[in-house]
C-alpha cells in the first residue's frame, strides 16, 4: 500500500522518527514518499490523492499538534476522505491523548485512523530553567529506546497490528487538563517571541529557519507576523542566546536534537 508520510518537526525530534521509519520502510519495502509540512506546495497535492495511507508525525504541543499542523490539516481535509490514517506523536514525558486529538480530527475529515503511537523523545523547551535540556552523549539511552520501538513500530504495520495509543476517556481527560490551558497561552505566545535587540546580531539564522514564517527582518531589528507555532527551532538556534518564548529567560543550554 502506498504510504505517504507528511511530518513536521521545530528542533529535529520528530524528523529523526521519520528518517528512521525512512531506514524501516527500505527494509520492509513499504512503498512511500516523505513531505515536511512546512515544504509542503499545492502542486505536490497528487500525492495525496495516490496515497493510500496517509502518516502525519508531529511534536506533541501541550496535549495537542502545533498550530502548524491544525492549518495543514484544515486546508487539505478534502484530499483525506477515504483514505487510511496513522497519527505518531513524539513527545518528552506525557500528553495523554496528543496522538488520539488529531485522531479525532482525522476522523471528522473521514479518514479511517488505523494506528496511533507516542515516541518518547526529549525536552526541547530551553527557555524554562527546571526543564532540563540535554545533548550529546546523555541522549544515548534514549536515541536506543526510540530506534527500537520504531522497529516495532514498523514491524507491527508490515504485519497488519495496530495500536490506537492514548484513544480511551482517560487519555482524553488527561489530555484535556493540559490542553485547556495551553491552547490559550499558545494564542499568546504565538504573537510574543522575545528577541533581545540588544545582543541580536540580525544574522538571520532565525529568520531562514523559521517554519511558520513568523519572523523577518526589517534591517534595524527581527520582526514578526503573529504566527510563531512555538516549535522552538529559533530559540535552540539562534548563535547569541537572544531568543526565547515561554519566558523571558534566554536558554543556558540550546537543543541541539537527538
Ligand atoms: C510548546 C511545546 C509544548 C510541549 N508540550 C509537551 C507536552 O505536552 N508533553 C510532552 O511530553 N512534551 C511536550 N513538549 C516536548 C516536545 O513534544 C518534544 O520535545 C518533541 O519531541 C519535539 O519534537 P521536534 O524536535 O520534532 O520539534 C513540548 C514542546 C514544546 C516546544
Amino acid at each position: 500500500m502506498k504510504m505517504l508520510m507528511l511530518y513536521f518537526s521545530g528542533t529535529g525530534n520528530t524528523k529523526y522518527l521519520i528518517q528512521k521509519l525512512e531506514e524501516q520502510w527500505k527494509e520492509h519495502g513499504v512503498d512511500h514518499t516523505t513531505v515536511a509540512m512546512d515544504e509542503f506546495e499545492d502542486s505536490q497535492t497528487h500525492l495525496m490523492e495516490e496515497a493510500e495511507v496517509i502518516l502525519f508525525a508531529y511534536p506533541v504541543h501541550g496535549s495537542m499538534a502545533p498550530m502548524l499542523v491544525w492549518s495543514f490539516v484544515k486546508k487539505y481535509a478534502s484530499y483525506f476522505e477515504g483514505k487510511k490514517g496513522i497519527v505518531l506523536a513524539t513527545q518528552w514525558m506525557f500528553s495523554g491523548d496528543g496522538g488520539a486529538y488529531l485522531g479525532r480530527i482525522l476522523r471528522k475529515c473521514k479518514m479511517d485512523v488505523i494506528a496511533i503511537d507516542h515516541f518518547k523523545t526529549n525536552n526541547n523547551i530551553s527557555d524554562v530553567s527546571f526543564l532540563k535540556v540535554k545533548n550529546g552523549a546523555s541522549n544515548d539511552s534514549i536515541r536506543v529506546r526510540l530506534n527500537q520501538q520504531i522497529e516495532l513500530f514498523a514491524i507491527d504495520y508490515v504485519n497488519g497490528r495496530h495500536r490506537k495509543i492514548g484513544d480511551n476517556a482517560t487519555s482524553i481527560l488527561l489530555g484535556a487538563i493540559q490542553r485547556i490551558p495551553f491552547s490559550k497561552w499558545e494564542r499568546k505566545l504565538a504573537k510574543n517571541v522575545k528577541i533581545d535587540s540588544k545582543i541580536c546580531t540580525l544574522c538571520n539564522v532565525c529568520v531562514n529557519g523559521c517554519p511558520a514564517i513568523n519572523l523577518f527582518n526589517d534591517e534595524t531589528k527581527i520582526g514578526q507576523n503573529g504566527k510563531c507555532t512555538i516549535c522552538y527551532k529559533c530559540v535552540n538556534a539562534c548563535p547569541e542566546k537572544a531568543i526565547s518564548i515561554m519566558t523571558k529567560h534566554k536558554p543556558k543550554i540550546q537543543y541541539k536534537g537527538l
